[in-house]
């Protein structure tokens, strides 16, 4: 029974009905009917005109959406733990060119507008420092904590004020969106981002990330890079159907209900002695001693071990509601 990542989550039959949809002779790279929809699709999901392009990880859309708003000398700030700094084997200082990234603290990953402006006055304005160009968050965050919209205004304000740059990791934007219940208007470029790495992989896709800049001009140079880096897929169409197919009858949003509500069930079998965070997404982050942890996976739980004492476990779209009692049992039960 697997709580480890949504990354090795089943994709959705809606994706992949779409990519046997997509099974047929059509334009190469993305001049294809389904890649020269998507501007349009996202546009009108979020309601602004953006222009969005498909690749086939978050790696990729992290580093593309980064290079687009921070030259090789500059700098982008974001959290000590976020995916960029830890989990991107130097993918955007890679792909800007060396651009430096800044660490900053804050409970659960997240960066709270106060910090960040505390760690910009700590940059003297002279050409001996690397000065900042870009600010980057993940919504959901690496431990589960979301961004409420006005949370993400306030950086996106600081962003506007400072002439930062603002990228979102949105590996898990869809289990944000589903947790606030807000739109997605209200967590990207009404709150000043001006790129954001849509994740479809964990939420159901089979091989696909949206990249979204919500200052369509910045797609330009970026479309270039992209295959500079070797993310032009040839065959783009099998992307583009997968992300179409789940912005169709919202199954994006769908999924990422599913995940979240088992990780809510989850977390209410564990009470909030057991956890470290607040769970708001499909992630939870549980106190076990090494014998309760070794209990758990002698009954079958697979999760992983986030440090001393600590588990993290990860629902997805496609939890097993029997499993998801069953863990939430044996958690009642240690
Ligand atoms: C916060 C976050 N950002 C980005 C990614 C995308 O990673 P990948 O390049 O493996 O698709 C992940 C995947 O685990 C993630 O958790």
């Amino acid at each position: 029974m697997r709580f480890f990542s949504d990354n090795a989550a089943a994709a959705c039959p809606e994706a992949l009905a779409a990519v046997a949809a997509a099974n047929r002779i059509d334009a190469a790279y993305d001049g294809d009917a389904y890649s020269r929809r998507l501007d349009g699709a996202f546009s009108e999901l979020f309601g602004t005109e953006v222009a969005a392009l498909w690749v086939a990880t978050g790696t990729a859309a992290n580093s593309l959406g980064l290079a687009a708003l921070c030259p090789p000398h500059g700098a982008i700030l974001c959290h000590r733990d976020s995916h960029i700094q830890n989990d991107e084997c130097g993918a955007p200082e890679f792909y800007t060119h060396g651009a430096k990234l800044m660490l900053a603290e804050g409970i659960g990953a997240k960066l709270a507008s106060e910090t960040v402006k505390t760690l910009l006055g700590a940059i003297r304005d002279d050409v001996h420092q690397v000065q900042p160009a870009a600010l980057s968050i993940t919504n959901a965050t690496e431990y589960g904590l979301v961004y409420t919209p006005a949370e993400t205004s306030a950086l996106g304000e600081l962003c506007r004020e400072r002439g930062l740059g603002f990228h979102v990791d949105g590996a898990r934007f869809a289990n944000a969106v589903a947790s606030l219940g807000c739109s997605p208007a209200d967590l990207s470029w009404k709150a000043g981002v001006d790129a954001l790495s849509f994740g479809f992989v964990k939420n159901g896709g089979l091989s696909a990330e949206a990249l979204i800049f919500f200052r369509p001009e910045l797609a330009e140079a970026t479309r270039y890079r992209r295959k500079r880096g070797g993310h032009l897929l040839s065959k783009g169409r099998y992307l583009a159907a997968q992300i179409l197919a789940m912005l169709e009858r919202e199954v994006w949003l769908r999924n990422a209900r599913a995940a979240n509500e088992a990780a809510t069930r989850l977390a209410e079998a564990a009470g909030s002695d057991r956890l470290l965070l607040p769970v708001q997404v499909n992630e939870l982050f549980v106190r076990v001693t090494p014998d309760e942890a070794a209990a758990l996976r002698a009954q079958g739980f697979d999760f992983y071990d986030w440090g001393p004492g600590e588990a993290r476990v990860v629902t997805s779209w496609d939890s097993d509601p029997a499993d998801v009692d069953a863990l939430a049992a044996a958690i009642r039960a240690l």
